[in-house]
């Protein structure tokens, strides 16, 4: 079955008192049960949140990078088990801000997949188009190709997928749920897989949230500025159920 997972990415945001005081009243708040919770905080915030949640097994902590080598030289990275001796279960890979701004290729976005599910977290693969690939008409061959490419080896049944359009992300630019589902069921498509979790991210918002889960091939949202709101990120945990008609 398909899973339901709503991630917060909080990016470079929230000291360790703000993140305790946030987890403090994220969990305040009632939350639907049956959908699974992440926050992919700072490396900082990792053992703060991972003491805070405590045992509710509904919400688990994510880091936001991950190394592919065991130890080594590698000033300013972090490996698997750094991440997995605090209690982190997730691993965002290949986000399009480490892409743009640390050069970051589907090769080594591969081998940051597999070194996290050999040490057996969950990575959450980003992927996602520019506004001049999707203007040239090439939005489905550049995400096919990102996923052949980084996918090389990696186990389709530990992996989250989020389909993140990179003109939407952080610019207020909502894709069209019905468009986000389109591309969303393109990649389930070409992985044929029946039970892999694919999330849409990109300026999702609580008043946008219900009609993106009502889409049919969106099993969650990978979120970034609106999920640092308590409140906010309570409100698309929360997400308004609903079908539409295919
Ligand atoms: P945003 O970020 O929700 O602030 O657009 C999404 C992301 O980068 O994952």
């Amino acid at each position: 079955m398909r899973q339901i997972v709503l991630a917060g990415n909080w990016k470079m945001h929230k000291t360790q008192a703000d993140a305790s005081a946030y987890t403090r009243a994220l969990l305040s708040q009632p939350l639907e049960p049956n959908r699974q919770v992440v926050l992919c905080v700072p490396f900082t915030a990792l053992a703060t949140v991972v003491d805070a949640i405590g045992n509710h097994t509904q919400i688990s902590v994510g880091a936001q990078n991950i190394h592919w080598a065991e130890h080594g030289a590698y000033t300013g990275e972090i490996s698997g088990a750094m991440l997995t001796e605090l209690g982190v279960r997730y691993v965002v890979v290949g986000h399009s801000e480490r892409r743009e701004y640390f050069g970051e290729t589907d090769a080594t976005v591969n081998q940051r997949l597999l070194a996290a599910q050999s040490h057996r977290l969950i990575p959450i693969l980003c992927v996602g188009e520019t506004k001049t690939i999707r203007e040239a008409g090439n939005t489905e061959t550049w995400i096919l190709g990102q996923l052949d490419a980084g996918l090389v080896g990696v186990d389709l049944d530990h992996l989250i997928i989020a389909y993140e359009p990179i003109w939407a992300i952080g610019t207020g630019e909502t894709c069209d749920a019905s468009e986000a589902n389109r591309v969303v069921g393109l990649i389930r498509r070409h992985l044929s897989s029946a039970t892999i979790t694919i999330q849409y991210g990109g300026s999702v918002r609580p008043d946008t949230i219900d009609d993106l889960m009502a889409q049919p091939e969106i099993d969650g949202v990978l979120v970034g500025g609106a999920s640092l709101d308590p409140a906010g990120f309570a409100r698309i945990i929360n997400y308004q159920a609903s079908t539409v008609a295919v």
